[in-house]
């Protein structure tokens, strides 16, 4: 019979009666497969033990070692566990099939052979052996792309963790770099500003300073020699109460009694004006204090009541608004040692703010604002405990919105026309109150209610 199969493999034939191996010999001679042979149990463990085949044809009725027990040391040897078992039986054997398959067996042929029948079954079992071998080398070449791929995408944690690391860690330093530029970007703008301004205050107020002081000071002795004409005066009308017509008119034509009464109150409000223009001289000259680089002992009510000296061109009442009331608060304070220059620098930027938050209201409400009044009010107290002095300075403008107070901290966030703001002097501010005061600075804020900044600055700096 001629047979083609496409199966390969080695097949074992173990029967101790030679006419067997014969026949089964001549049954498979033509499919192409190698065939090897054993008389007993032992011969046959040792040629599967040598040359692995694919496919053992066991006789179960043999003399020594029979078949079931050749099949369970087969079975039990590592080397040769895989390969399939099928049991030759005569027809008259009285075996136990089951035993067989439960010692690992994958099928049974019967003697005497049907030539079909066998071939059919080997041919079978050898393409699941085939199947299942290449079933194990896929599974274990799978098993081994698992093992690269996990190693792969363990390196590939890695690397994402090393990567995630060092961006963490780039991220950190670009905005500590970005956080000392605007830090760096305030100090020069704030040493600009101040500079700029700071000198030409100073010098405006140097020159005055001097002429005010003359001024001052000679108005005393004109209210002196005044007084002394005035009453020369007197004395004249007293003893020559009959002038010369020529007197007589000029009398009435200055209208003397009037002068008289109205020359000692011009001297007064002189005075008076006077001795406001060498108050402003001095805040000014305390404001634009050079200086900056000595903290010195400071009396902070001098220094707050300085710059609403200065401010009250923007306190007082304006055609849109009526006066700006500011209520003080004060409570005794002691001297604190201070930057001056920059603290009053602080002071002006929060006082500006709140007059311009006040403002707001009047821009925002068309309605006659009969009842509103705006108030800014300054409470300061000592905290002898914690050696803090408190400065609490609220305004009962317009408030903050929570948009605006979020972005507070943008470097130049301004809600205020181009030209008007440019959005620095609060970072300015805390950069004065925390980094070079070692104080605090913080606000509550609340749209239609208003604003209050708290500054806390330490009496003794460490
Ligand atoms: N008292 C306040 N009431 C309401 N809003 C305020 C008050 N103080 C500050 N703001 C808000 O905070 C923003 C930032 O204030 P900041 O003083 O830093 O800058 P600016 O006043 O806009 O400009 P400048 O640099 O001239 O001070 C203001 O534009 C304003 O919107
Ligand atoms: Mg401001």
């Amino acid at each position: 019979m001629n047979i083609t199969t496409v199966e390969t493999g080695i097949i074992l034939i173990v029967d101790d009666n030679p006419n067997n191996l014969q026949i089964l010999s001549d049954t498979l001679i033509d499919t192409g497969w190698k065939i090897l042979f054993a008389i007993n149990g032992e011969s046959a463990i040792a040629q599967a033990e040598y040359a692995c085949p694919d496919l053992i044809l066991l006789d179960v009725v043999m003399p020594g070692m029979d078949g079931f027990t050749t099949c369970d040391r087969l079975k039990s040897n590592p080397q040769t566990c895989d390969i399939p078992i099928i049991f030759m039986t005569a027809l008259s054997d009285t075996v136990d099939k089951i035993q067989g398959f439960s010692l690992g067996a994958v099928d049974y042929i019967t003697k005497p052979f049907e030539q079909e029948e066998v071939i059919a079954r080997v041919k079978t079992h050898l393409k699941i052996r085939n199947l299942t071998k290449q079933q194990q080398i896929q599974n274990q070449q799978l098993r081994a792309e698992i093992g690269e791929r996990l190693a792969v995408q363990a390196k590939l944690q890695m690397l994402t963790q090393d990567l995630e690391q060092r961006v963490e860690e780039r991220t950190s330093q670009l905005s500590q770099t970005l956080h000392n530029l605007h830090q760096a970007q305030v100090s020069l703008v704030q040493r600009e500003k101040m500079s700029a301004l700071g000198e030409l205050v100073a010098g405006i107020a140097h020159e005055i300073n001097n002429p005010v002081n003359f001024i001052l000071g000679n108005l005393s002795h004109a209210s002196e020699y005044t007084q002394s004409f005035i009453d020369l005066l007197n004395l004249y009308q007293e003893y020559y109460p009959q002038p010369v017509a020529e007197i007589v008119n000029k009398l009435a034509e200055i209208d003397l009694d009037y002068l008289i009464d109205d020359f000692p109150a011009i001297i007064s409000s002189m005075h008076k004006g006077t001795k406001r223009m060498a108050q402003m001289i001095h805040a000014l000259r305390y404001f634009s204090c050079r200086d900056d680089s000595i903290a010195q002992p400071i009396d902070i009510h001098e220094g707050i009541d300085s710059i609403l000296l200065i401010l009250q061109y923007r306190l007082q009442a304006n055609p849109e608004r009526p006066e700006i009331q500011v209520i003080k608060e004060y409570e005794n304070l002691p001297l604190v040692t201070c930057f001056l220059a920059p603290l009053n620098q602080v002071f002006m930027n929060i006082f500006i703010n709140a007059i311009d938050a006040i403002e707001e209201v009047f821009f925002n409400n068309d309605l006659a604002l009969s009842h509103y009044q705006g108030q800014i009010r300054i409470r300061t107290n000592f905290n002898e405990q914690y050696s803090v002095v408190t400065i609490q300075i609220a305004d009962n403008g317009i408030g903050m919105t929570p948009e605006v107070k979020q972005r507070l901290s943008e470097p130049m966030f301004t809600t205020k026309p181009i030209g008007k703001g440019t959005g620095l002097g609060l970072s300015i501010s805390r950069q004065i109150i925390e980094e070079k005061h070692k104080g605090n600075l913080w606000f509550r804020s609340e749209v239609g209610e208003g604003t209050e900044f708290w500054i806390e600055i330490p009496i003794v700096r460490n």
